[in-house]
């Protein structure tokens, strides 16, 4: 168990039965240079690891998102999708190799960690719960162009890497400098809300960090005044099979780890039952508690993660899936 995993489960055993997290488990979805937040309808400048709804394409809109007729996530209701850039193995002949990315299987959270803006508020003690991301948000979280980190910037300290092994060790920011067995690569949105747009010409600015607390708990400022549910993903990838380790590099041609960014597109099929989730959801039985909100799948279940297939085919590129590739897709250079 990661250290943050243990410190989440310290933080749930502090707040007793009624925990205030559930998570989402994705199986891979697809990898292409698809990003329908910032680049719809072209092809990004970078390959994206995407987990979620099968409507997932170059130009998916909300309305399509939800109608998706199948998701890999193990929440039958979610048809968000969930992405990240994708992570390369730069050997020593400067070949650039895909990782094989094996999905947010454990876990992207929810997680009630902000409470609205109040005046004179100092802490979220007593404050009501954040209300869930509302049915479209779209937001982005860290910076395709980041090269170095600044410990005072909330956006560089929501991004990390954690390197399993059989030993749990610290996450960095940036990647780590030698081989893993698996790196998981952490992601931890804004809480605050501005109460009124789904997206913004940054996808960023009608979201913020708290403005009291931490890049990942605290009370919203006032610009963004309403606290929701934290959105953390962690995507996992297989670096234990990389032979002959040399250096992880992103699909952005990033080379320090800095430029991990993360997209959340959110395709909730019943807002209602993501609204209600935490408050039925997180009882002693979780997500299998015979009140679940998101317990509506076969058998009595909230559904399964698994493959499935997009319902509009990836571009045509060779993104490294038979072999090592001489340049990034989109021949991005490290820099
Ligand atoms: C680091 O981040 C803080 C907080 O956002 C900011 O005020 C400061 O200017 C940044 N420093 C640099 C060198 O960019």
């Amino acid at each position: 168990m990661s250290l943050k995993q243990s410190a989440l489960v310290a933080l749930v055993a502090a707040m007793g039965a009624q925990a205030q997290v559930f998570t989402v488990n994705c199986a891979p979805l697809t990898q292409f240079r698809g990003d329908p937040i910032v680049s719809p309808g072209v092809l990004s400048s970078h390959v994206h690891a995407i987990v979620g709804g099968t409507a997932f394409s170059l130009s998916t809109t909300p309305a399509q998102a939800r109608a998706a007729t199948a998701t890999t996530c193990d929440k039958i209701l979610d048809n968000s999708n969930y992405w990240q850039p994708q992570l390369y193995h730069q050997r020593r002949d400067g070949q650039f190799e895909l990782v094989t990315f094996q999905g947010s299987l454990k876990a992207t959270y929810y997680i009630a960690r902000a409470c609205d803006y109040a005046p004179g508020r100092q802490n979220c003690n007593g404050a009501p719960l954040p209300i869930a991301p509302p049915a479209g948000l779209k937001m982005l979280v860290g910076d395709l162009n980041r090269r170095t980190f600044n410990a005072s910037s909330f956006e560089d300290r929501a991004i990390s890497h954690v390197c399993l092994d059989t030993e749990p060790v610290p996450d960095t920011n940036g990647f780590p400098t030698r081989q893993c067995q698996r790196v998981r690569a952490e992601t931890f949105f804004q809480s605050c809300w501005d109460g009124v747009n789904l997206d913004s010409a940054n996808h960023k600015d009608h979201v913020a960090f708290p403005a009291i607390g931490d890049y990942n708990t605290g009370v919203c400022p006032q610009s963004h005044p309403k606290a929701i549910l934290s959105v953390f993903y962690e995507f996992f990838y297989d670096t234990g099979a990389i032979q002959n380790f040399n250096r992880f590099v992103y699909a952005t041609g990033d080379a320090t780890g800095y430029s991990l960014h993360a997209d959340y597109f959110q395709g909730w099929k019943d807002q209602n039952a993501l609204n209600n989730a935490i408050a039925t959801c997180t009882g002693p039985n979780g997500v299998l508690d015979r009140g679940c909100s998101l317990n509506v799948g076969p058998n009595g279940t909230p559904g399964s993660s698994g493959p499935q297939k997009l319902q509009t085919p990836a571009p045509t590129e060779n993104i490294g899936l038979n072999g090592p590739l001489a340049a990034l897709p989109g021949n991005n250079p490290i820099h």
